[in-house]
């Protein structure tokens, strides 16, 4: 698990008031859950990553309880429980920890922060590409465009009509998802060997691999022969895209198709343009969650996006310079006969809404400016005996390094 120090607060920060920014800008409404859920409500199907992942625990009156790994059923849970009061389409965002007993590697820590940008109640494209929008705009706030990262896009329902027609029954397509996602992270023999176990002919298995080889969405398009559903899905987000500005960080992706069972159309994901970064952002549609939950049918789409990644690419990139408090005034104070003088500074600033770091005993000048002269940022006011008799302080910039000289304010 992970531990904050300041200046980690400080990158955190950062990248939650973009994902807050946005999301605002964006027109999302927040909301929150708890990071203990039912068992029940987390555990999946096997075959899912995410499934062997949970931090489960038993509590005192015996139930079985987790930690969530995602945050995606606690919201579908709290959208079917009000489902008939709530008005559709909602827009919601939330900011949360998830824990996930992973193997700890780049990008992958067994707790994240992850922002839910979730759209319930819109059949049509227009709220994937409003998601997705939404990300890439904060990916902008963070100073990272369509030259550092791109958004891989694919449709498990394109897919589905590409199996179809090399005669993969549909009922075996959920499991050829989740066993090609795997693709890149795992050997294709080994991915072969799990199919063969799961029964599907060695037939099949060679055309799913075939077709992960398509490289454009016309290709795929061509080979399915026909305008589907699907397929004019994802032609409508590329339309969609352009007048958002966003055309340029898109990329179509046969190879995206994501790891969690739940997905039923447009699915995306986000990746640094050298791909030497797991994902940023990850998700899509997910039409049949709140059924399968209790619900009533109601059309989802939705993303994660977590903070280890993009600070890891920002740092990559060197675009994390040392965020700096440039509104904040340290004062100190040579012995306790200025402590008052200093005292009656720092209450008038404070009033003034001003952030004041007051030094809590007194010390020798040297001291003070090696302790806060280190910072570029911010200003700093230091009272000697010399500074009380003649009436007067000096309020020094810390980045400027120039000073001016006010008087000390009556008691
Ligand atoms: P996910 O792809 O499993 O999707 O996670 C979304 C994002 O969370 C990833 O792209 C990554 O940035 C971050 N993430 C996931 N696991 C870790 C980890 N162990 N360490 C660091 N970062 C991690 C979901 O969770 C879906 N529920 C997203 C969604 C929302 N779909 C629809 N709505």
């Amino acid at each position: 698990m992970r531990d904050f120090y300041p200046e980690d607060m400080a990158v955190r920060n950062a990248i939650f008031q973009a994902w807050t920014n946005a999301s605002q800008t964006f027109g999302f409404e927040p909301y929150d859950a708890c990071v203990v859920e039912h068992l029940a409500l987390l555990k999946r199907k096997a075959g899912e990553e995410i499934a062997e992942q949970l931090y489960t625990f038993t509590d005192k009156s015996g139930r079985e309880l987790a930690l969530r790994a995602e945050i995606t059923p606690s919201l579908a849970r709290m959208v079917a429980a009000r489902q008939s009061q709530l008005v559709f389409p909602l827009k919601w965002f939330t900011i949360g920890q998830c824990f996930r007993y992973e193997r700890m590697s780049r990008g992958r820590k067994r707790e994240h922060y992850q922002w839910n940008l979730d759209v319930l109640g819109a059949p049509d494209v227009a709220a994937e590409v409003e998601v997705v929008a939404a990300a890439l705009y904060a990916l902008r706030i963070l100073g990272l465009g369509p030259a550092e990262v791109r958004v891989h896009l694919n449709s498990r329902g394109l897919l589905s009509d590409l199996f179809a027609r090399a005669s993969i029954p549909p009922e075996r397509h959920s499991a050829l998802f989740l066993a090609l996602d795997k693709r890149g992270k795992m050997e294709d023999n080994a991915i072969a060997e799990l199919l063969l176990a799961e029964g599907f002919d060695h037939a099949a298995i060679e055309t799913a691999f075939q077709l992960m080889g398509i490289q454009r969405f016309d290709e795929a398009a061509a080979r399915i022969g026909e305008e589907t559903p699907s397929v004019a899905a994802l032609n409508r987000f590329f339309q969609l895209a352009r007048p958002y500005g966003i055309e340029e960080s898109l990329l179509f992706d046969i190879g995206t198709i994501r790891g969690l069972g739940y997905y039923t159309g447009i699915v995306f994901e986000c990746f640094d343009v050298h791909r030497r970064f797991r994902a940023l952002f990850g998700g899509g549609r997910y039409d049949n969650l709140l059924a399968s939950l209790g619900g009533r049918p109601l059309p989802a789409v939705g993303l994660g996006f977590g903070d280890v990644v993009v600070a890891e690419l920002l740092v990559e990139l060197g675009r994390l310079s040392r965020v700096e408090n440039s509104g904040r005034i340290h004062i100190g104070y040579f012995d306790e006969a200025q402590r008052t003088a200093a005292i009656r500074l720092a209450a008038l600033w404070r009033k003034e809404g001003r952030q004041v770091e007051l030094a809590l005993a007194p010390e020798k000048a040297k001291s003070f400016f090696s302790r806060v002269g280190r910072l570029a940022a911010g200003q700093a006011v230091y009272l000697g005996p010399d500074d009380l008799e003649r009436g007067t302080f000096r309020l020094k910039n810390l980045e400027t390094r120039t000073e001016i000289e006010q008087p000390i304010p009556p008691l």
